[in-house]
């Protein structure tokens, strides 16, 4: 057996002492599968005297992680520190300088300077990998740089933050409102220091940015994603979409249209009994299609210990195998800048209106839509109360800018009272 693969793990939260119990629990299994012995030669975090559940008495210690990833030591550096830019991103870029392999679960660094580092990491010949930096234990990155490289890869979409599905299930399954849900999502520990990370959608949209990327041969790029978060999302559009044979899920999309590459994450219907809208509590899915292979799901723990660090552990096998796989599926140098979609692609919408209950409302409202071009598909009418009268429409497929018009013009009828609620519908 060759010698042995010395790690540097830099952030000893959560996923790093994963790291550490796998590396401590499996080493043999790990030997076996890869030929080589990891070991960890040294570590590093912000706080050196807390209890982590797990012995680091036989590793090095050093405060700084820039310091880690130039330990001699040290063949492979594991970044779990996070954060899009200060100690990580500056021990990722010393340790790719020096020509060392970085397994990071940074997601919001590669989404903002994924290019650059895959650039270095190319340059110096080093490998840089971030299977756990994508809907955690899922193995989507893989799935798709290796799994699916004889496709022509047409769209992604998942549902790649788990808070936000454990926000919106619990909010159906208990019929509380976002606030309430929020803090008890907040009292579990599931949101982000930032909470607008994950209810803002910002961490997803990282997610699907480097899955884009990878899909379709682009250099990532997070600002073409279009962002809409879950703070608006009410039971009381959880439960009508429900009626209408939809969930409500914090979806991503990234398609290759004739004009360009399009990215959203937004509050999205999909069909109840599909596998988007089948997913509960706080689990990730990931869909892919492909010419070749049609559409294939992928479906699993999106954060969390285990499951992170089972991701971390799949790069740095690789490593151990001596794989030096392109950390983009393709040279950096040959990633072209993403050119976005000059248009939505059309799809159905979900909207609900509140009109005043009287002669005519309903008939106005839908000839507004049909000189828009917006054709309804089904609408039902429910709850009548003190001259009110709620409508859901579901629309036929029409361009999102068409709606929006139709919307204005539905507003300048004065049949409607209150805000109007439109949603995108992905029939997945
Ligand atoms: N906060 C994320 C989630 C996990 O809830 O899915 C890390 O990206």
């Amino acid at each position: 057996m060759t010698t042995p693969l010395r790690l540097g793990i830099a952030g000893l939260g959560t996923v790093g002492a994963g790291v550490v119990k796998i590396v401590q629990g499996h080493g043999d299994l790990l030997a076996a599968r890869t030929g080589r012995r990891i070991e960890i030669a040294a570590v590093s975090a912000r706080t050196r005297n807390k209890d982590r559940g797990v012995d680091l008495s036989d590793y090095a210690w050093e405060d700084d992680p820039v310091a880690l990833a130039r330990r001699d030591d040290v063949d492979l550096f594991v970044e779990l520190v996070g954060g899009s830019d200060g100690p990580a991103k500056a021990a990722v870029e010393a340790a790719l300088d020096a020509g060392k392999p970085v397994v990071t679960a940074n997601k919001a660094m590669l989404a903002l300077h994924g290019q650059d580092l895959a650039e270095r990491a190319e340059a110096s010949g080093a490998a840089l990998r971030f299977e756990a930096a994508v809907a955690g234990g899922i193995p989507c990155v893989k799935a798709l740089t290796e799994g699916l490289a004889g496709n022509e890869v047409t769209r992604v979409m998942g549902v790649m933050n788990g808070t936000c599905n454990y926000i919106l299930t619990r909010m159906e399954s208990s019929g509380l409102p976002y606030a309430d849900i929020f803090e008890e999502a907040n009292g579990l520990g599931y949101l982000e220091a930032d909470p607008t990370l994950d209810v803002g959608g910002i961490d997803a949209g990282h997610k699907l940015a480097i899955l884009s990327a990878i899909a379709f041969g682009t250099q990532v790029d997070f600002d073409g994603v279009q962002l809409q978060g879950i703070e608006r999302v009410s039971i009381d559009d959880i439960r009508r979409a429900r009626d209408m044979g939809y969930r409500i899920k914090l979806l991503g999309v990234a398609a290759r249209t004739e004009s360009g590459i399009e990215q959203s994450m937004r509050p999205t219907l999909v069909p109840e009994n599909s596998p988007l809208g089948q997913l509960e509590g706080g689990a990730n899915m990931v869909v892919i299609e492909g010419d070749a292979v049609g559409q294939i799901v992928l479906q699993g723990p999106g954060a969390g210990e285990g499951p992170t660090a089972s991701a971390v552990m799949a790069d740095v096998a690789d490593i151990a195998r001596g794989l030096v796989p392109l950390p983009f599926g393709r040279p950096a140098a040959t990633l072209a800048r993403a050119v976005r979609a000059n248009a939505a692609t059309a799809c159905a919408h979900y909207l609900r209106l509140t009109l005043k209950d009287e002669p005519g409302a309903l008939a106005r409202v839908a000839t507004v839509l049909g000189q828009h071009g917006v054709s309804i598909d089904r609408m039902r009418q429910y709850d009548h109360a003190a001259g009110d009268a709620p409508v859901l429409i579901v629309t036929h497929p029409c361009p999102p800018s068409d709606l929006a018009g139709a919307l204005g013009g539905v507003m300048d009828t004065g049949v409607v009272s209150g805000e109007p609620v439109a949603l995108q519908i992905q029939n997945t």
